[in-house]
């Protein structure tokens, strides 16, 4: 018994839910396989909450007998698919009927027509998801392996069953997999199955935007994400789903002065933030997004060389659109990457002599509960090769760090609203929302920020009052 075939003995435990389901497909006289992820990731011993069981025959009725056997009421029926699915404790079971499937050319819906088990694992993306283990009496427990699933689980390769410019025609989504599962299992796919990808990522084109964008976030949050985008980019891929990140790629020479490549300048940032943001995709959509804006800024001028001016706010800027292109939320997640976007040269950029209490208050509160964040991201933005800069800039980020932590003791500015807010300011002068009321605001705001006036209602209400007839408004 080789090594692979000890580990699943384990989760094929005596009185596990594996044996209900066994002995109900027994009575009934149909087939049944744990197969696809639950099995890969047990051999891997990664973490499923979902398992999926084949069987030669009704899914839908095996899922119901053996609810009614387990006494439990939560199972879903999808009918037009021929799949139900019930929860025990937190897994979820999914039960089908072997199929053999086809696909339109137009679509990514196939049409079903009942299989055997290998016509079945035929169809599945991978060897290492097409790998099945016998629920049946006779042979329960043993693998059912026509594709060398097994070993290319432990040869770490993903390699399509069948011929796959047929598996990927049949499902253009299963690039995106390709590379999600390289960059979540580490492994390399293998030359065929990623040459399929390079002739056909036209095909991309018909899946729904929604589908693509949920595999590129899985990319993101995986343990290794320079990994898939990289495949995204070498692939041709990502020009396609992706074209502001394709244009990071590249370096420009005039005068043999070149600037960095962006594209991996924010793949290593990505790469350094990582430990600081497990299961954080918006801190991690803020790293891919920082430098956005460079492409577009980028210009050449003898005396500095290259210049990115105001890449951060024109970065920030970006951000809606591409959030509504990639089909990713519009809320205040949004806001959140943009606000990372906009403000992730600031730490860096307070130099000993402008690290004053003003700006290290309008810092704080310009971040305000997202500091932590900023500053993670802050700190992995430097990349430099050159070791005396880079500790010049390390040293840098820990001071203000440090001082950031000192006026915050002090001033508690992190979750801080101003003494007045813009309600009052139009009760005492009975205004309408209007731009003098946002000037008014933003007056005392910052007066408290630079020290001007003490951080309390009654110097504020003071210093409005004198604004306010600069401003040539009255009571
Ligand atoms: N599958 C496939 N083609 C797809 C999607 C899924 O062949 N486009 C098959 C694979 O056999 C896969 C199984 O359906 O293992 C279950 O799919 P899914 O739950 O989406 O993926 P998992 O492999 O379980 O991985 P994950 O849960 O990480 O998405």
């Amino acid at each position: 018994m080789n090594t692979l075939e000890d580990k699943h003995i384990q989760f094929l435990k005596p009185n596990s839910i594996f044996r209900t389901i066994s002995s109900i497909a027994g009575q009934m006289n149909q087939e049944a396989y744990v197969i696809g992820g639950f099995v890969r990731d047990q051999i891997l011993k990664r973490s499923t909450k979902d398992i999926d069981i084949v069987t030669l025959g009704s899914g839908i009725e095996l899922a119901e007998k053996i609810a009614k056997e387990l006494k439990t009421s939560s199972v879903k029926v999808f009918k037009n698919f021929g799949t139900a699915m019930i929860m025990v404790n937190d897994l979820e079971i999914q039960f089908v009927g072997a199929r053999k499937e086809s696909y339109r050319s137009d679509s990514r819906n196939p049409i079903v027509e009942n299989g055997t088990i290998e016509e079945d694992q035929n169809r599945r993306d991978f060897t290492i998801n097409a790998l099945a283990i016998s629920l049946n009496n006779s042979t329960y427990g043993d693998f059912t392996d026509p594709f060398g699933g097994l070993s290319d689980l432990n040869n770490q390769l993903l390699k399509t069953p069948l011929n796959p410019v047929i598996t990927f025609t049949d499902d253009p989504l299963r690039m995106m997999r390709a590379i999600r599962f390289a960059s979540q299992l580490n492994f390399q796919i293998e030359e065929n199955t990623f040459k399929a990808i390079c002739e056909n990522i036209e095909r991309i084109k018909i899946v729904a935007q929604e589908r693509i964008t949920e595999e590129l976030n899985k990319i993101i949050l995986s343990n290794h994400p320079s990994i898939g985008f990289k495949l995204l980019e070498k692939s041709g891929l990502l020009k396609i789903i992706f074209p502001e990140f394709q244009l990071l790629k590249g370096i420009d020479v005039i005068d043999g002065k070149g600037h960095k490549d962006n594209f991996y300048h924010t793949l290593q940032v990505l790469e350094n933030l990582l430990p600081f943001s497990k299961n954080k995709l918006w801190l991690r959509w803020a790293a891919l997004l920082h430098d956005i804006a460079k492409p577009s800024t980028k210009r050449f001028n003898k005396k500095q060389g290259w210049t990115f001016h105001g890449h951060e706010d024109k970065g920030a800027r970006m951000v809606p659109t591409i959030f509504r292109n990639l089909k990713l939320p519009l809320d205040d997640k949004m806001k959140y990457v943009q606000k990372l976007v906009l403000l992730h040269l600031r730490p860096i950029s307070l130099t000993n002599s402008s690290i004053t209490d003003s700006a290290l208050r309008r810092l704080l509160f310009d971040a305000g509960k997202d500091l932590d964040d900023l500053m993670s991201l802050c700190k992995s933005d430097i990349t430099s090769k050159n070791k005396e800069k880079k500790i010049k800039y390390l040293k840098r980020f820990q001071t203000v760090k440090e001082k950031l932590i000192d006026v915050e003791k002090r001033d508690k500015i992190k979750n801080w609203q101003p003494p007045i807010d813009g309600k009052e300011i139009m009760t005492t002068f009975n205004l309408k929302p209007c731009k003098e009321v946002g000037v008014l605001k933003e007056m005392i705001k910052n007066a408290i920020l630079d020290g001007e006036i003490k951080n309390n209602y009654k110097e504020a209400k003071a210093y409005m009052i004198i604004k306010s007839k600069e401003l040539g408004i009255h009571e």
